[in-house]
């Protein structure tokens, strides 16, 4: 039994994620974990909310909230869905915990004591009515290049020039409107990132089974003079992780607090240790999967993210990480993905374009998602969700495909043997080539599911669904079993031991489903399939079953051209 520590990248908290969020680190993530858990190891599977930033600042200020009550409110909104999509994380935490506070400061002080920080003076917008420094984002005015008059303090979306909040003419404040602003110096921390290049470069070299999508956006922000420069880490902002050493305060940092995309990767480790805490449990319960000298050495790390999280994890991360100089687990897999786009564009929050979690939820159950989803994971391009693929999908694969097999074969067995697996006849040269068959995929499917190879573990279960649909069809136990009733038995003995290993095989992907299949089936045996003739043999003769609801319904055109309009979302 091997010990695998999962990571999603965690997501921030304004505001409920859409289904290319999901499928980008949340939702693969699962699939690992619960898969794994299946073949029998030990697993920790760890996500949070990111709380932290300018981002969830404003979307509390929109929503007329304090801050860290707006945040509580939407940690509580991401959890429940995240249930409702059967996320299986072991501790669903957040950036802002006192674990993360705390060890955030560590990590800092630490890296400070190695000399991997340095103070640096700027000059920046001070908002005098607003009492605060403004960000790039909150400060607009008048376009120096083309008059535009609400230019922000970054870039002009009129003409697309890049600007210093000091070019705009008229600058005002977006908070609340002022013009009492003026330039004042104020000291920052930054990391001393680019002294760690050479380090880096080992260890991403020696990663050479990392998908090339990682490693080529790893090296390319490496070499790419940009990518490694000294990164500003405080901000002066209100909400967020204030700047300390440790529990020491630190000369000239008061009322900063760290950026956000320093504490947020610090959260998974930190999020363990609440995890731990919920639990009643000592800090050695979460050290074992993070200190390699407490345990975790024997501890196999996997990451989940979308591609634009890649240099935080490739790079910035394990600065923090390498530099403490304590022996902090790093990452051993990352699994990174494309975008999701949807319909001929992109999502969109800001437009309501296309489709968010809650909204899934509330049309179909999450079964049908985390297929079609994960069954086409943008994995090695970006894809795209159409309503018609997705009809497709959910109609051939769950309904036309699992689900019509489960009930033909619950309801032909109930009808002619009565609600227990019959016990007459043998295996023939059609049911030893099935199994061979379904023992050689599953094989197959392990080597994609190793390899997190989604959109291809997806087509091997769906053949292995097809094989068993295939057997019925030349087998046609309906028919034989006017001739040879003895024959017939044998035949749905194997189809009835076929639904409780389908259910073992597809649990991670499809859950629920799953369950309901074990159910029916009377039995709680999820163990791994070790030889398929073994585990078709579980059920024995004489084993109760029963016929379960319709596992899958079919989405109707009338649907499909409905949902279509009501996620289109409010154009330009
Ligand atoms: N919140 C970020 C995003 O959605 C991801 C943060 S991942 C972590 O892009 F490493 F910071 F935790
Ligand atoms: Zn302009």
């Amino acid at each position: 039994m091997a010990r695998i520590l999962i990571t999603s990248a965690i997501p921030y908290i304004n505001g409920i994620k859409h289904l290319g969020n999901l499928v980008g680190s949340q939702l693969p993530a699962d699939l690992f974990a619960r898969y794994m858990r299946g073949r029998g190891h030990e697993v920790m599977f760890i996500c949070a909310t990111d709380e932290h930033g300018t981002p969830a600042e404003l979307a509390a200020a929109k929503a007329g909230q304090p801050v860290a009550e707006y945040c509580a409110e939407m940690h509580q909104v991401q959890a429940e869905l995240a249930r409702g999509f059967r996320l299986s994380f072991d501790h669903f935490g957040r950036s802002s915990s006192t674990r993360n506070h705390r060890l955030t400061q560590h990590f800092a002080g630490r890296l400070d004591e190695a000399g991997l920080i340095r103070e640096v003076s700027e000059k920046q917008v001070y908002s005098v009515d607003d009492g605060r420094f403004l960000p790039d984002r909150y400060i607009e005015g008048t376009c120096p290049n083309c008059g535009y008059d609400s230019a922000r303090g970054d870039q002009c979306d009129n003409c697309t020039k890049q600007l210093d909040p000091t070019d705009l003419i008229n600058p005002r404040s977006t908070i609340s409107g002022s013009t009492n602003l003026e330039v004042r110096e104020t000291k920052h921390l930054y990391l001393r990132q680019s002294l760690m290049r050479e380090k880096l470069r080992e260890w991403i070299t020696s990663k050479t089974d990392w998908p090339v999508l990682t490693t080529s956006i790893a090296l390319k922000w490496l070499d790419d003079g940009d990518g490694l420069q000294d990164r500003g880490i405080t901000r002066d902002l209100h909400w967020g992780i204030p700047v300390q050493k440790g529990d020491q305060p630190w000369p000239g940092m008061e009322g900063k607090v760290f950026y956000v995309w320093f504490d947020a990767p610090i959260e998974y480790i930190a999020c363990t240790a609440e995890w731990a805490d919920a639990h009643g449990k000592p800090d050695a319960e979460w050290e074992r999967w993070w200190r390699t000298d407490r345990g975790a050495a024997d501890v196999t790390y996997y990451q989940f993210m979308g591609k634009d999280n890649v240099p935080f994890h490739t790079l910035s991360f394990p600065v923090t990480i390498l530099g403490s100089g304590e022996p902090w687990k790093l990452v051993d897999y990352l699994k990174s993905f494309n975008y999701l786009n949807y319909d001929g564009g992109q999502f969109s929050t800001s437009r309501g374009r296309g489709v968010f979690m809650d909204q899934a939820l509330s049309i179909l159950p999450a079964d049908y998602w985390r297929w079609w989803l994960l069954s086409h994971a943008p994995e090695s391009s970006d894809s795209e969700f159409t309503w018609e693929n997705f009809q497709v999908s959910v109609n051939k694969d769950l309904a036309d495909v699992l689900g019509n097999l489960v009930s033909r074969v619950t309801k032909f067995a109930r009808s002619k043997f009565g609600e227990t697996v019959p016990e007459g006849g043998s295996f023939g040269p059609q049911e030893t080539a099935l199994i061979a068959e379904i023992g050689a995929r599953i094989r197959d499917y392990e080597g994609f599911m190793d390899a997190m190879e989604i959109r291809k573990a997806a087509g091997e279960l769906r053949a292995i669904w097809v094989a068993g649909n295939e057997y019925l069809q030349a087998a046609a136990p309906w028919t034989v079993v006017k001739t040879d009733p003895e024959q017939a038995q044998a035949q749905i003995r194997l189809a009835l031991n076929l639904i409780r290993l389908y259910a073992v095989l597809s649990r991670p992907f499809i859950p629920d489903a799953a369950e309901a299949m074990m159910q029916a089936m009377g039995s709680d045996d999820w163990s791994w399939p070790g030889d398929a003739a073994g585990a078709l043999r579980v059920l024995p003769p004489g084993h109760g079953f029963s016929v379960p609801e319709n596992l899958f319904r079919k989405i109707t055109d009338e649907e499909r051209a409905e949902w279509q309009t009501r996620f289109a979302g409010k154009r330009d």
